[in-house]
């Protein structure tokens, strides 16, 4: 007979193991960890209490009543990362493959509610085979009230998905709605219908990672913001993500102690535009040679390369950072480019992050292609995006600021707060030599050299006009500054901003062209 104590003892033992020892080992061949080993891996040690251990299916269909594990396949709670509160579930892929029950979706409900009342994070680590499939219905409710609080959640604390394993169907659509997605290179996969339906409905051959491996998703959908190469790194890189992020919408992101005076100045600023205007450069060395150093993580690195996104700190303070890139494209803006930028724009603004703007764009990419699949519609998005946000906003013009792009680009006109451009600048309605052929045509015709005639009006058109002076003496850019001054500019532009207060007129919520 056993005692009390020793009857709880034998039950936590059990749901230790999951769905038993042959299945974890199993978890391992794959080369996946177990929920459990991933939470200890997230969370400070020895901080992680759990919810719902015990927590059984009521199902008695297809022979789940002599099947039941405690826990049923999720596992739940809160804890600290990085001394920081944050809830959490882990899906258990080895209890009914993490497949998802009605009391798993209540595990998970469980948390997020306390999380949105307690105004702290929630990590999911997925790792499932869907909605379970022997408990029907009851199962796809499970899962809408989960999105149902994913939306409420939305903008109140930050969501971050790990896809750690399979996670097809309707699973997706969690992770869809939280603020940022993770997936690992070879081991994850995410998609609506699987390889088998796909081959059914559209007679393509794919096989589940071409379809909706990380590869996939970073590069071509851009459904995941991050590809990790194992689960220790996606781990690392859901608590680097954290450490920029406030825990939820009324605090601000945690700041790192900064020493001013040390490198304020950065000479090599000064020699990264190319003599010639139509020269690529790596916007990504303007960054770093603005931030502190180390501290750049670039969101949505391999998606719509033309813009570059990411979380980085100036003088110990989180901020984000968008830039265009014109290593690639030129960097103009197109469909993916707007989309991308404009859902990064929105979640800073969600979170109190103050936004830098780097700015150098020949326009948006032109083309039947880019018209037909509605750069309109997707480019009003990030428009849209900048013109609602009422956190710090600063722009830098490092090059080109040309046509309506230079609005779009968090201009001083749709509320930006402080705008600089280097003297490198070039703000105009388009390059010279498409506004010179376009108001000098019948001149240029009539001329007796037309070639000549031409490269004279371009150049009277570059001297006007490819400057920043023009914008600065309307006070559309408010200084124009050497590139080696950014940092300082910056730094203490930020802290100069750093109470704001700006609020949107009263309304239940904006049209966002979507
Ligand atoms: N409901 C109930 N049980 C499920 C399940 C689900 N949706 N998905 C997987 N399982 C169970 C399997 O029956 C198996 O149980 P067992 O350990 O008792 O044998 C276990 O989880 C592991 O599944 P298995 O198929 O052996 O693993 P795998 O790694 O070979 O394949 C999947 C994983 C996810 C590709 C595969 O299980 C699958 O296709 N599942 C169904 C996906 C789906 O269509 N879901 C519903 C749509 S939302």
């Amino acid at each position: 007979q056993l005692s009390k104590l020793e009857i709880l003892d034998r039950k936590n033992q059990e749901a230790l193991l999951g769905g038993g020892q042959a299945r974890i080992d199993a978890q391992h061949k794959k080369g996946k960890l177990t929920a459990r080993e991933r939470i200890d891996l997230l969370m400070d040690e020895g901080s992680f209490e759990e919810i719902g251990k015990f927590v059984m299916h009521r199902s008695k269909d297809f022979g789940l009543d002599k099947e039941y594990y405690l826990g049923d396949g999720v596992v739940t709670g809160y804890g600290t990362v990085n001394g920081r509160l944050v809830y959490v579930f882990s899906q258990d892929f080895t209890v009914f493959g993490g497949s998802l029950s009605e009391t798993h979706a209540e595990k998970i409900v469980k948390i997020m509610d306390l999380a949105m009342k307690n105004g702290a994070p929630v990590l999911g680590l997925n790792d499932s085979g869907g909605a379970r499939i022997q408990e029907g219905v009851v199962s796809l409710g499970g899962y809408a009230d989960i999105f149902y609080k994913n939306t409420l959640a939305s903008g109140v604390v930050p969501q971050l998905s790990a896809i750690m394993g399979p996670c097809a169907g309707g699973a997706v659509y969690s992770p869809a709605i939280t603020d940022f997605i993770l997936m690992v290179q070879d081991t994850s996969y995410m998609f609506v219908t699987g390889p088998n339906v796909v081959k059914t409905v559209t007679h393509e051959n794919v096989t589940s990672e071409e379809l909706g491996g990380a590869s996939t998703h970073s590069a071509k959908s851009g459904v995941t913001h991050f590809t990790c190469a194992n689960e220790v790194e996606c781990i690392n890189y859901l608590k680097r993500l954290l450490s920029y992020m406030p825990q939820n919408c009324e605090e601000t992101a945690p700041t790192l102690p900064y020493e001013s005076g040390l490198d304020e100045a950065r000479p090599v600023l000064d020699s990264i535009i190319p003599e010639n205007p139509n020269q690529p450069y790596d916007i990504r060395e303007v960054i770093e040679g603005i931030i502190d150093a180390d501290s750049f993580l670039e969101v949505h690195q391999n998606f719509a390369e033309n813009i570059v996104v990411g979380f980085a700190r100036l003088g110990g303070r989180s901020i984000g950072v968008v830039g265009n890139q014109p290593a690639v494209l030129a960097g103009v803006l197109d469909i993916n480019a707007s989309t991308k930028a404009a859902r990064f724009v929105r979640f800073c603004d969600s979170f109190n992050i103050p936004l830098l703007v780097l700015e150098d764009v020949p326009g948006f990419l032109p083309g039947t292609d880019q018209e037909w699949r509605g750069i309109i519609t997707n480019g009003a998005k990030l428009l849209y995006a900048f013109c609602e946000a009422t956190v710090p906003r600063i722009t830098v013009i490092t090059r080109k600021a040309y046509g309506g792009a230079y609005d779009v680009m968090n201009s001083k006109h749709i509320g930006a707060d402080m705008n600089y451009a280097w003297p490198t600048a070039e703000i105009a309605v388009m390059g010279a030599k498409g506004a010179a052929e376009i108001i000098f045509k019948r001149e240029i015709a009539q001329a007796e050299d037309p070639e000549a005639k031409l490269q004279e009006k371009v150049d009277e058109y570059q001297q006007k006009f490819a400057t920043p002076y023009r914008a600065a003496h309307r006070g559309f850019v408010d200084e124009v500054i050497l590139p080696s001054q950014t940092r300082q500019k910056l730094i203490r532009a930020f802290k100069m901003l750093e109470n704001k207060v700006d609020t949107l007129p009263r309304k239940k919520h904006g049209n966002i062209p979507l």
